[in-house]
């Protein structure tokens, strides 16, 4: 059987989240692959609205077993309290494995996230405070603590005193913060030893014999593919690889079990932080999307930047990702818009450019070329097969899916698990 990798195609948030747990119940294993709880997922399941940022969304499925992968950096204090916060909702957290070989986030890594952004100023990538770039900045420089050096103290304290020496003299003379001790990191690392040491695995292993066995596997992107260090909008991008090549890297599996990559493309576009966005909307039809979307950040309660689609990045996804079937989401948002702009290529300096611009400064002089889609106003969010969908939504479906040059196999009409149009079965 095969793995399933499941991304996003702009900029986040595109309801990744949502598309998972609907996979939940035809899949045995949902792995977390890249980033930490930078990500924010909302699950909506019988009116329950449930907020995940560290945790596979498969923890909601009863069956499924979670697991966090070795391209994770986890902070172990959010984990706990995810963890504990399902709990206390009745969710059954006990099949989460933990991969040995992820990352740690300490509180080092916090600060620095913190005071670089004050120190770049005008240039900070708003990024969301929680150490993520710190903490893959180590993992690279071969400076980082894994979860597997918590279960020896002595390795522990080495690697913390390692990773502090360069840090503190930064610390204290760049930013004028006060040094951080080495025991004050490892006590706040040792304290969780003890409760994470039975969830943790060889988790490229466990999932290898999981395939063996016939069973599926679900790779889950946190961030989306504008946001991947590699083939995002560098430097405004997260640290990590979000794109369906990260998922091989960052699970410990092999390119050829990948049988299916799933992206998830939002009715229309959003960003959170820093950074160009070419059909960005700074008048009433933004305020209309933000208002209509609930564009406002699961992580940090940042209102979203909204504007319309962009065709040439979902092509540009397609592309990247090698995509087998697009998700649209959020189509009931647009509802009641009398026309829909779709940006079908970019205008720099009065060269039309149908893909992406090679060049950083070229995407931040990219102005949108639209085409005007006709719009609905019936109410959609009841629909259930594609035939339901009033003509100009199911015409506007259709021109995307010809834009981005992959197919669309499920439509999302509401934040509810059921308000979902499958037109081909994802598993
Ligand atoms: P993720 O980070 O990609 O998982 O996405 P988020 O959860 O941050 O943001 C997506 C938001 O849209 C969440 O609040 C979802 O409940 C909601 N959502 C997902 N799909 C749909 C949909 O088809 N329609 C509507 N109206 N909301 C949706
Ligand atoms: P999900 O998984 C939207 C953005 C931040 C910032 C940049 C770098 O919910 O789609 P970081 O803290 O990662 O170093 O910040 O990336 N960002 C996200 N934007 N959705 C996310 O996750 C994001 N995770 C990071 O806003 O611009
Ligand atoms: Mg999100």
């Amino acid at each position: 059987m095969p793995a399933i990798v499941l991304v996003g195609a702009q900029w986040g948030d595109e309801g990744k989240g949502k598309a998972t747990d609907l996979l939940g119940s035809a899949v045995e294993y949902v792995v977390k692959f890249n980033g930490g709880n930078n990500a924010g997922h909302t699950v909506v399941i019988d009116g329950e609205t449930y907020a995940l940022h560290l945790l596979p969304s498969g923890i909601l499925t009863p069956g499924v077993t979670p697991v966090i992968g070795n391209g994770v950096v986890i902070d172990l204090a959010v984990l706990f309290e995810e963890i504990d916060a399902l709990e206390a909702r009745g969710i059954d957290t006990s099949p989460l494995v933990i991969s040995a070989n992820a990352h740690v986030i300490a509180s080092y890594h916090r600060v620095l996230d913190k005071v670089t952004e004050r120190f770049l100023g005008k240039r900070k990538i708003g990024t969301t405070g929680r150490g993520i770039g710190p903490t893959y900045a180590d993992k690279m420089n071969r400076l980082g603590v894994r979860v597997q050096d918590l279960f020896d103290e002595k390795i522990l304290r080495q690697k913390v005193e390692g990773a502090l020496e360069l840090k503190n003299q930064i610390l204290a003379k760049i930013y004028n913060r006060r040094a951080i001790s080495v025991d004050e990191v490892s006590e706040e690392l040792l304290r969780y030893a003890d409760r994470v040491r039975p969830m943790v695995r060889d988790t490229s292993l466990l999932l290898a014999k999981a395939l063996d066995d016939d069973q599926t596997v679900l790779l889950e992107a946190g961030q989306a593919t504008l946001l991947d260090v590699d083939h995002g909008t560098y430097p405004f991008v997260t640290s990590s690889s979000a794109t369906a090549g990260g998922a091989c890297t960052g699970s410990g599996i092999p390119p050829t079990r990948v049988d299916r990559v799933v992206a998830i493309l939002k009715a229309y576009t959003t960003r959170v932080g820093e950074g160009p966005f070419p059909t960005e909307l700074h008048d009433d039809a933004g305020d209309f999307l933000r208002e209509a979307g609930g564009e406002f950040g699961t992580t940090t309660g940042r209102p979203r930047r909204c504007g319309w689609l962009d065709a040439v990045i979902a092509r540009y996804a397609v592309r990247i990702n090698g995509v087998t079937d697009l998700v649209m989401t959020k189509l009931d948002v647009l509802t009641g818009l009398e026309s829909i702009p779709v940006c079908v290529a970019y205008d720099v300096g009065g060269v039309r450019h149908d893909e992406m611009p090679m060049s950083q400064s070229d995407f931040h002089h990219a102005t949108p070329v639209f085409e005007e889609l006709p719009g609905w106003s019936e109410d959609i969010s009841g629909c259930r097969r594609f035939e339901d969908l009033p003509k100009n939504a199911q015409g506007y479906v259709r021109a995307v899916e010809e834009m981005s040059g992959a197919p669309f196999s499920v439509i999302g009409v509401g934040p509810g698990r059921e308000q979902t149009i499958v037109i081909r079965d994802l598993v």
